[in-house]
């Protein structure tokens, strides 16, 4: 068995403690919609899943209509629109937590993945959306260019963020270069 769970265990654990009843979160990259599944598993009051490409939406939705319970269904909100801004709907509602799975579309256009500035745009302004307690998961696929260039661009901008406002942590594979890197941030 082995002991340290991987980023995405991590992730997960983090989202069901900080996900109560009432509470929004946002898919800010929907993909193949798995992380949007275990969103809508939590039992919060909705979830806003948002990607620029089509065929993303329709592998999400085919995964969620398959694996959700229609009073579940009825609370994903999937959304073909660049998390660059975030949708009225989201401005609505209480949202807790915005989570980033960055990088490309798995089996897909490899062009298409996520960019380091509209990126960062999204970030500031997800910082602002979230209530007090809430939180950003954001993780970064180093191992291919433009995850390398994500990270060199906004960790620095995260490390340097006040401690009076925000709790910052960093999980990583010390000794595996270019795995995931995981930031989960708590606004105080
Ligand atoms: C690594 S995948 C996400 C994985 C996903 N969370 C899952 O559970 O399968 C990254 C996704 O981000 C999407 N994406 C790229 N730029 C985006 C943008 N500006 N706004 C929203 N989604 C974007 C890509 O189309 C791709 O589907």
């Amino acid at each position: 068995m082995e002991l340290i769970f991987n980023h995405l265990k991590v992730a997960h654990l983090y989202w069901k403690e900080i996900l109560k009843p009432g509470d929004w979160a946002i898919d800010a990259t929907c993909g193949t919609g798995q992380d949007t599944l275990y969103l809508a598993k939590l039992g919060g009051a909705g979830v806003i899943s948002l990607d620029i490409q089509e065929e993303a939406l329709r592998r999400a939705k085919k995964l969620l209509e398959d694996e959700l319970a229609q009073v579940e269904l009825a609370k994903v909100h999937l959304m073909l629109h660049s998390h660059a801004t975030f949708p009225k709907l989201a401005s609505e509602q209480r949202v807790k937590l915005v989570v980033y799975n960055l990088g490309y579309l798995p089996g897909g256009d490899k062009s298409l993945t996520t960019k380091p500035p509209s990126t960062l745009e999204s970030i500031r302004q997800a910082a602002e959306l979230i209530a007090s307690g809430g939180a950003l998961s954001i993780t970064f696929y180093v191992g291919h260019p433009t995850g390398q260039e994500e990270f060199d661009l906004i960790a620095p901008l995260l490390a340097a963020l006040p401690f009076s406002e925000w709790n910052i942590c960093q999980h990583c594979w010390v000794n595996r270069p270019s795995s995931p890197i995981l930031f989960l941030l708590q606004k105080k």
